[in-house]
């Protein structure tokens, strides 16, 4: 059926103007950009969209990394985008992402506290419905 996920470009991607590179894949394997903008996110909106991840030793690294630079959030739309997009984007760590995927071809370890993966994508129905309330309200 058709559904709808959250969609993010992290400050590593924008800074490395990867933006266009990333819509592009996204759009080639047929799923709809439903809603695009470019955003600085705050601590407050970043502290519920990684509500699981408080507390865990990546946790402030990764909140200091998504303030660094501004955001695009996306809501793309299609027949299994969720499942479809974490595909596209490969898995977290970057230098075992399959090749062919976005982190795959396009991310590599910094070495740094957190993983720098130029994307997030939902990952679940139930994660979607809930990002997309915290992104698009
Ligand atoms: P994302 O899927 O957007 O959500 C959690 C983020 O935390 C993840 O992408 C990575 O950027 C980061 N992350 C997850 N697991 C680790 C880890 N073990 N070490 C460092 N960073 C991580």
């Amino acid at each position: 059926s058709i559904e709808r996920t959250l969609i993010l470009i992290k400050p590593d991607g924008v800074e490395r103007q990867l933006t266009g590179t990333i819509l592009s894949r996204i759009e080639a394997k047929g799923y709809r950009l439903a809603e695009l903008k470019q955003v600085s996110a705050t601590r407050e909106l970043l502290e519920e969209h990684y509500e699981e991840h408080v507390g865990k030793p990546f946790y402030e690294p990764l909140v200091e990394f998504m303030l660094s630079g501004p955001v695009v959030a996306i809501i793309a739309e299609g027949h299994r985008v969720i499942e479809g997009f974490r595909s596209l984007a490969g898995t977290t760590d970057p230098t075992t992402a399959a090749p062919g995927t976005i982190r795959g071809d396009l991310g590599r370890d910094w070495g740094l506290k957190v993983q720098q993966n130029l994307v997030h994508g939902s990952d679940s129905t139930e994660s979607a419905a809930r990002e997309i309330g915290i992104w698009f309200s």
